[in-house]
């Protein structure tokens, strides 16, 4: 990477991360526990699912994905999506774990590796790929909710973003200048799974800025669209498989912060606790 392109980059990461770490000053925070009624098919989803279905599992909050259930549900399978050859000989020394590689814009890739699963989680993101520019962030999470849909894969969980929908006001108009090419794939992949799949019990997870260090253990979710802040990928991971197995996380959109990372002061955060 030449020092210009070098720069460049950094300063994007820099504004990205300055996006994530603003946060609303001068408040406290406190716990509410949603109850809500809960459905027969709310009640079906309190269970531990036979085949996880992961895309995005090479690296990142997909790869800490598949230890977390690996941890938790360690007689679940897992079917992960990957590209890579390395990424496919990594997971495949983990015992449950089937890594098939494939390409998330091939739909019927993707639709012939959710076959036989029973829950769908994806973490796809990525720049702009090919002449016409197409993004997995929206064509790759949409192949993913089109083949569960199609095949009665009726769980599904989708990591996109703070900034994503309405939490666009989250983020400051620079940043969200910035990111807003992902950030609208991302809510396109959101509002089909909303607008679209009304018998999937879809939870829809939108993480602040993310950090690559050991977890906390203090990260939160919230339905407080106006919240932004940091999180480190592999507590994300950990709110993600929590939420794949909690009833009242279905049809909710919730943002990923950790109270513990905010610079100013303890940000005043509704904290969804999910059960
Ligand atoms: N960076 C941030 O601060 C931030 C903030 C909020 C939300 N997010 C979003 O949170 C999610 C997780 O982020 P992350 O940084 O942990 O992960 P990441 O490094 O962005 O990883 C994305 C995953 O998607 C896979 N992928 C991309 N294109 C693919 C394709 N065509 N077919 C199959 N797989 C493909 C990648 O596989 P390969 O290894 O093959 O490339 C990788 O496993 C992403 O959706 C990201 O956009 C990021």
């Amino acid at each position: 990477m030449s020092l210009q392109r070098f720069s460049k980059a950094a300063a994007l990461l820099l504004l990205v991360q300055s996006a994530f770490a603003f946060t609303q000053p001068n408040m406290a925070f406190t716990r509410t526990s949603t109850s809500l009624s809960m459905s027969s098919a709310d009640a079906a989803a309190k269970q531990s699912y036979n085949n996880i279905f992961v895309a995005g599992g090479s690296r990142g909050v997909g790869r800490h994905i598949i230890s977390a259930v690996r941890a938790q549900f360690p007689e679940s399978k897992i079917t992960a999506l990957v590209r890579s050859d390395e990424a496919v000989e990594e997971l495949s020394k983990i015992e449950n774990v089937n890594a098939v590689q494939g390409d998330a814009f091939d739909c019927k890739m993707v639709e012939g590796t959710i076959d036989g699963c029973d829950a769908v989680i994806s973490t796809l993101g990525g720049t702009a790929a090919g002449e016409e520019g197409k993004r997995v962030d929206y064509e790759g999470n949409n192949n993913v909710i089109e083949a569960a849909g199609i095949l009665g894969v009726t769980r599904v969980v989708l990591v996109t973003s703070i900034g994503c929908g309405d939490s666009q006001d989250a983020i400051p108009p620079s940043a969200y200048e910035v990111l807003k090419d992902a950030l609208a794939a991302k809510t396109r992949a959101e509002n089909v799974l909303i607008k679209y799949y009304t018998n999937t019990n879809w939870t829809i997870i939108r993480p602040g800025g993310l950090k690559s260090e050991p977890k906390t253990g203090t990260a939160v979710v919230t339905e407080d669209k106006s919240v932004v802040g940091s999180i480190h990928r592999e507590d994300v991971a950990e709110l993600v498989v929590k939420a794949l197995t909690s009833p009242n996380s279905m049809r909710k959109i919730l943002s990923a912060v950790d109270p513990e990372l905010m610079e100013v002061e303890k940000s005043q955060i509704d904290i969804f606790e999910l059960n």
